[in-house]
């Protein structure tokens, strides 16, 4: 069964007491992390705010993005229960059998549904504890058959989430100091790219041995993020791991390596990885929302200034870019380094 279900199926085994080697992670898992206030963004303000609050909330976006590349949406009108039966059939798709999964195994980066174990099992020497479901779901709609339900659940919660990673979007280019469909129109949203990522982290007897996910940095522009009540999501923030408390309800927001290319480098992508626990499983499902494939992105023009703000990325057509952070082993933000 190699590259696919491995943790589930390994950490389900009774007799496990501790972890096999090549799960030894060797970074040093004792950094100390702090509990810091998070910036909070009230979505309806946004939308249905006076003038006066959605230039005030704008501002709030772009120092979020500023400071930290990390924030939590509140009161962005999607239904939880919908939340909450995306997770389920999330759960639902990783308790399939193996043989169910395998059709869905050892696929390439861009194949549109993919499973697999850690991030990229045919690369890396060290594993993650992690299981996964990636599945582009725009521009065109793509779902695993089975679980049953899965389809009709994933299909309305992309749209509702991508309807707010889009409206988010327009706050983050009027705070850039350019117009509200600036990105929208520059990565060609109406095509743009969604990947629905399910993660699943079973139990581990040795949880400070192990990564659930290192040290990364997204590939797209925003990823809205949502977890089963356990945490385990880090952010890098003033050099500090953090510890991320999502508020109920809300959604945990990353900005992406091409928000970085696209803003020269005033927005950086945010440094997050996923840590373990020894007792519960946790879920955690992340929305990312990118260009569409062809666009070549480079930084804003309108940005940048020949003396004071050269270029700092060349840029590179989307596709190739997550081609590369897909497919080789994931390292911070090595890639970034290429653009
Ligand atoms: C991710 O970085 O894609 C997932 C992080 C998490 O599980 O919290
Ligand atoms: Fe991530």
């Amino acid at each position: 069964f190699r590259n696919m279900g491995c943790v589930k199926e390994l950490a389900e085994s009774s007799t496990l007491s501790s972890i096999p080697s090549h799960y030894v992670f060797s970074t040093n898992l004792e950094d100390q992390v702090v509990t810091e206030e998070i910036p909070i963004i009230d979505f309806s303000l946004l939308t249905s705010g006076t003038p006066d609050q959605r230039f005030k909330i704008v501002q709030a976006l772009g120092k979020a993005c500023q400071d930290w590349g990390f924030f939590m949406v509140i009161n962005h009108g999607v239904p939880e229960n919908l939340r909450e039966e995306m997770l389920e059939a999330c759960q639902r798709f990783f308790d399939l059998t193996e043989e169910e999964k395998r059709e869905y195994a050892d696929k390439h980066v861009l194949d549109p549904i993919r499973c697999g174990t850690s991030f990229n099992a045919s690369v890396e020497k060290v594993f993650f504890w992690r299981d996964f479901l990636k599945v582009f779901v725009h521009p065109e709609f793509h779902s695993p058959v089975k679980p049953p339900g899965f389809s009709e659940i994933s299909s309305k919660y992309s749209k509702r989430t991508r309807e707010v990673a889009w409206e988010l979007l327009k706050g983050i280019s009027e705070s850039l100091g350019l117009e509200e469909h600036y990105i929208d129109n520059a990565m060609k949203l109406e095509k743009g790219l969604q990947v629905l990522v399910a993660n699943l982290y079973p139990p581990c007897p040795q949880p400070q041995l192990a990564m659930g996910l290192p040290p990364h940095s997204d590939h797209g522009l925003l990823t809205l993020l949502i977890e089963n009540t356990i945490g385990g999501l880090q952010i890098q923030h003033r050099g500090k791991w953090v510890q991320v408390n999502s508020l109920p309800n809300s959604f945990l927001v990353n900005t992406g390596d091409h928000l970085e290319i696209l803003s020269n480098g005033k927005y950086k992508s945010v440094l997050h990885r996923a840590i373990v626990n020894g007792k519960t499983t946790r879920i955690s499902l992340a929305m990312a929302h990118g260009p569409s494939f062809d666009t070549v992105v480079s930084p804003a023009p309108e940005l940048l200034n020949s003396e004071s703000n050269p270029p700092a990325y060349s840029g590179m057509k989307y596709r190739d870019y997550l081609e590369l952070q897909q497919g080789n082993v994931l390292d911070r933000k090595t890639c970034l380094d290429r653009v």
